[in-house]
């Protein structure tokens, strides 16, 4: 059965349209990202669901039932927002108990779900505390207790993790992995961290410019972008984007670049349009630094990134082209340095004068 269901949800504040034909399907226990830059409409979305913003049109199901018609109590959905607040001169375990008790669930029920929220999320020890004896990361697990109390059908994170600190952030991101797998409902989370919903979500639904840009596995929104939006969004440092020309008849697009190089890829060349303008796509990894022998083009390093397990060459191409390439961890280069690189064409992606992505069949 499906879990959550929208089918062409619009919303606009005034005369600004937000969202536009939203539609989307949950499968039953699925964990899913919103991911999308700051402003486009991720936490309106979450709001919608959840009963607090009202579509302008479109429906919400959820299991079956129809829930937009119905108030936010009565949903089956709870929602832990970015800016969470806890009671302060509650106790952890009147912070959960609260919502409970307002919508009369009897005594020994709400002990019985503190209790399991409590074991669910390890914040037994803390239970008799107040929110200003804890850590940040202890009151986000609060946060997200006081939701799993409700029993809700659907989760609903809103940038969960952004009011922590990096290694907090971590942590907490490995923990909401682990929960997933405990909790009997579906999951939507908010972010804007790339890294976040590629590490936690079954699908991501990359949100921008008031709609859906693209659903999928997280490594396939990774390996097949869907338009060049979602390549330079997802993925760190975002993939080079190179003018080029289809240059030869073949089964595979062969492309040629402004310096002159000439790429062999493996995207069928029947899926293009008829135009001989596109941009060729390079992830970092498809782009290594090489002997000469090995090279496909020369660059001139303008900065030099050391990561530890990777050092990423920030370079620019004969013509000016900026290009960003991988080197060996232990890379000796430096600013200035004259450099050739190997351009992995069968790694390469293609998008058309629209912005529509083509990659390697299989991949
Ligand atoms: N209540 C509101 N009234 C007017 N504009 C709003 C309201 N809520 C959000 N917006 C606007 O809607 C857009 C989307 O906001 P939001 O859903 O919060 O984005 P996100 O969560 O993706 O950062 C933003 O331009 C924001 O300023
Ligand atoms: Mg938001």
């Amino acid at each position: 059965m499906a879990s959550l269901e929208l089918k062409g949800v619009r919303k606009s504040f005034g005369s600004t349209l937000i969202l536009e034909d939203v539609s989307l399907t949950l499968d039953a226990r699925e964990f899913v990202a919103f991911l999308g830059p700051s402003g486009s409409g991720k936490s309106t979305l979450l709001r919608i669901i959840a009963g607090l913003e009202t579509a302008d049109a479109g429906e919400v199901w959820l299991e079956s039932f129809r829930i937009d018609p119905l108030p936010p109590g009565e949903r089956g959905v709870a929602m832990v927002f970015q800016h969470y607040a806890l009671y302060p001169h509650m106790s952890v375990r009147e912070n959960m108990a609260f919502g409970l008790r307002n919508a009369r669930v009897p005594k020994d029920e709400i002990e019985r779900r503190i209790a399991d929220a409590a074991r669910v999320l390890e914040i037994e020890p803390l239970l008799d505390r107040k929110p200003g004896e804890m850590s940040g990361g202890q009151r986000q697990r609060v946060a997200i207790g006081r939701a799993l109390v409700k029993e809700p059908k659907l989760f609903l994170l809103d940038e969960p993790l952004s009011n922590l600190d990096a290694a907090l952030r971590l942590r907490t991101r490995v923990e909401l992995a682990q929960l997933k797998q405990r909790v009997d409902a579906a999951v939507i989370m908010v972010t804007h961290d790339q890294a976040e919903a590629m590490t936690l979500a079954d699908r991501i639904v990359v949100i921008n410019d008031r709609t859906i840009q693209q659903v999928g596995p997280p490594m396939e929104i990774y390996n097949r972008p869907a338009n060049v939006f979602v390549a330079q969004f997802v993925g760190s440092p975002a993939m080079t984007l190179v003018p080029a020309q289809l240059a030869e008849n073949g089964d595979y697009a062969t492309l040629k670049i402004g310096d002159g190089t000439v790429v062999e890829t493996r995207v069928p060349r029947d899926r293009l349009p008829p135009s001989a303008h596109f941009r060729l796509g390079l992830r970092p990894e498809a782009v290594r630094v090489v002997g000469s022998g090995e090279a496909t083009s020369k660059a001139k390093v303008e900065l030099v990134e050391r990561l530890g397990e990777r050092t990423l060459v920030y370079a620019r191409l004969g013509d000016g082209q900026p290009i960003t390439a991988e080197d060996q961890r232990d890379s000796r280069l430096k600013i200035g340095d004259e450099i050739a690189l190997r351009i992995d064409g069968a790694a390469a992606h293609v998008f058309d004068a629209d912005g529509a992505g083509y990659h390697r069949t299989g991949a």
